[in-house]
């Protein structure tokens, strides 16, 4: 293998380990999440081979150890028998190669012959303006205890040769292998240097040797300048493509982020390359979603998780808390119709404790304890909305603190305010939601720093990191007009 002699020991996997074993009781525990999985130390982006290899689930993710930012990206390693509980292992990659040496981006996993195999981009900055300057190439690393993984000798796998003349030159990104009719497939982030985000579709039939096949997806001007990330499985006789669109424009309440997640539901053509698709669709709808990944468990179930923050926003952990970023909770992922629908994992009930239940609460004017609190639990709400303008709740208060969850009835509409949760970023999120016969049902996670709404049993999700102080505990309801809580239950998780 060959090595740069500038590079040598500048990032090694040696390197990380040993800080990491220094360093990781230096974090702060005030926001560290209870059941969702974050970095041990250091800074934590994308989900990356995202996988089932035996007999435990993978989960890699893009990690620089050494502060809370973002920096050269190495391969952070978990692993998971229930996709709630994790452990870490040791960092998996580390950019100490020629054509990674500024980082091992984002990629995805597979399993060949009884090995696991890594798909990854290998960036490498050419320039003196970094964000401007560099080049990307596909690399591969096999392991087979899937805890060790060797760079494959023949990398780059797929390098900048093969990238066509319609797409962009350096942005070629974020391998997502997969494999059909006997055939590997993978997928690329990319656009068309004209401002476009596209999809490019990759063949092989040994994960060594790759063939371009096609533009899979592109823009049609409304999806951002920039394609991430992408992912593509069928579930239920359709193709499913999911990605991160960068600088995607808003349209009515949804895509506020800087940069948004869509899918797209269609036929996937191998030959052609081209999936044909009629409409895409966000695939959360709060503030902190980006890059999600997905695999097939154990079950043959589709389950998909997703970094819970996104890029540009600030982060009150890396403040003197030594870490930053964290994972959404997994989230099984069903077709109903044209649509897919997001379900948490039944593997979370068992991590249910000291459960309350109140039934057919009616609501007049105004704000009402609940008379139960807690920052780390699983909450159940089913609402009638009756005479009611609006209604909701309000979680994490305190005198000072709130993060509130308001139903319009007259405009449909769902709201996220995180505008007094605590620290960190405000804001508010909103989305169109059709009563069901009258009532409104929430799933509502919390966890310390984090809060993810499964509404109307899951059709539309929303997430956000939110920052209340540790007494910021309480859990109210409000209504404009008369409505009935009909049902409210609540758990605290320990894992
Ligand atoms: C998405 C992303 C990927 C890239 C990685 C770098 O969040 O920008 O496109 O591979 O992060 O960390």
């Amino acid at each position: 293998m060959k090595h740069d002699a500038q590079n040598e020991n500048r990032y090694t996997l040696e390197r990380a380990k040993a800080y990491i074993e220094a360093n990781r009781h230096n974090v702060s525990p005030v926001y560290r999440l209870g059941y969702h999985l974050m970095p041990e130390v250091g800074w934590m982006n994308d989900p990356n081979g995202f996988i089932y290899f035996n007999g435990m689930y993978h989960m890699f993710y893009q990690y620089y150890p050494y502060e809370p930012v973002w920096g050269p990206m190495h391969w952070g390693h978990a692993v998971s028998q229930d996709l709630v509980t994790w452990s870490y292992l040791p960092v998996a990659l580390a950019p100490d190669q020629d054509y990674d040496r500024d980082g091992c981006f984002s990629g995805s996993a597979i399993v060949q012959d009884g090995k696991l195999v890594l798909m990854y981009t290998g960036h490498v900055v050419t320039g003196p303006d970094k964000d401007k300057d560099y080049r990307q190439t596909q690399n591969i690393a096999v392991s087979e205890n899937g805890i060790d993984f060797v760079k494959s000798e023949l990398n780059p796998v797929i390098g900048l040769h093969q990238i066509p003349a319609q797409a962009s030159p350096k942005d070629f990104r974020d391998p997502k292998v997969f494999e059909r009719d006997g055939m590997y497939y993978c997928v690329l982030g990319s656009n068309d240097d004209a401002g476009n985000g596209s999809i490019l579709l990759y063949r092989s039939a040994d994960l060594l040797n790759w063939t371009y096949v096609n533009v899979m997806a592109q823009s049609d001007g409304t999806l951002g300048d920039n394609w991430e990330c992408p992912d593509v499985f069928s579930l239920d006789d359709r193709d499913v493509l999911i990605m991160s669109p960068q600088r995607m424009p808003a349209q009515g309440d949804h895509y506020h982020n800087l940069h948004s997640t869509v899918y797209m539901m269609g036929t996937l053509d191998t030959d052609k390359g081209v999936l044909e698709y009629s409409e895409y669709v966000p695939l959360d709808c709060g503030f902190d979603f980006y890059a999600p990944q997905t695999m097939e468990d154990a079950q043959g179930r589709r389950i998909m998780m997703a970094w819970m923050e996104t890029w540009e926003t600030e982060i009150p952990t890396q403040h003197s808390h030594a870490w930053a970023g964290a994972m959404t909770l997994p989230r099984q992922l069903i077709r109903r119709g044209e649509r897919l629908i997001f379900q948490p994992l039944p593997e979370l009930t068992k991590y249910r404790l000291a459960g309350v239940e109140q039934k057919s609460r009616s609501i007049h004017d105004g704000t009402h304890d609940l008379g139960i609190s807690g920052d780390c639990y699983e909450l159940h709400a089913i609402f009638e909305a009756a005479e009611a303008q609006y209604f909701g709740l309000k979680l994490r208060t305190s005198e000072q603190e709130e993060t509130v969850i308001t139903y319009d009835v007259k405009q449909r509409r769902l709201s996220l305010n995180r505008e007094r949760a605590g620290q960190g970023p405000g804001g508010e999120r909103s989305t169109t939601v059709e009563l069901s016969e009258g009532k409104l049902e929430l799933r509502i996670f919390v966890d310390i720093s984090s809060i993810e709404i499964f509404i109307q049993q899951g059709e539309q999700v929303m997430s956000a990191r939110i920052y209340p102080g540790p007494n910021s505990k309480g859990i109210q309801v409000f209504s404009q007009g008369r409505c009935t809580l009909t049902e409210l239950r609540k758990w605290d998780l320990q894992v």
